[in-house]
């Protein structure tokens, strides 16, 4: 009797834990986050999510850097951005830097492109927190 009681307890505790898993903020997440539309989060989380862009121009184009900023890069909790991407306005991704919880912070990602874009979906992805989105206009200076 004890070993039954002990095994619906193991599978009851299984279950949950595979509910929880399932079911987190960023399970559930259908669209990535923005300043203005942060899900179950806040504006403060936010703030430290919505990778920051700065644009210059190049002899091929233009050069993409993507910081995010004030965002821990922690292998002990863990806590850390796993990856930093580029899509064009239509969702085709351009191009992407992948990130270990040991590298430091702040995240920074550079990448050279054509000059044929107007716009870029920037986005970052949080191990917590989720992906994040920027849709910056190209401004080249
Ligand atoms: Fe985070």
């Amino acid at each position: 009797m004890k070993k039954l009681i002990l095994a619906g307890i193991f599978v009851a505790g299984a279950a949950i834990g595979l509910a929880l898993a399932v079911s987190g903020p960023a399970a559930q997440q259908a669209e990535p986050y923005t300043m203005t539309s942060f899900g179950p989060w806040n504006a403060a989380v936010a703030k430290t999510h919505v990778p920051m862009v700065k644009f210059e121009k190049t002899n091929m184009g233009f050069k993409v850097t993507v910081q995010v900023d004030n965002h821990p890069m922690d292998p002990q909790k863990p806590h850390w951005i796993e990856w930093i991407r580029i899509d064009d306005a239509k969702g085709n991704r351009l191009a992407e830097k992948a990130f270990k919880p040991t590298d430091p912070s702040p995240a920074v990602a550079e990448f050279e492109l054509p000059a044929i874009y107007d716009s870029l979906k920037v986005l970052e992805h949080c191990n917590i927190h989720g992906t994040w989105l920027n849709e910056a206009a190209v401004g080249l200076k």
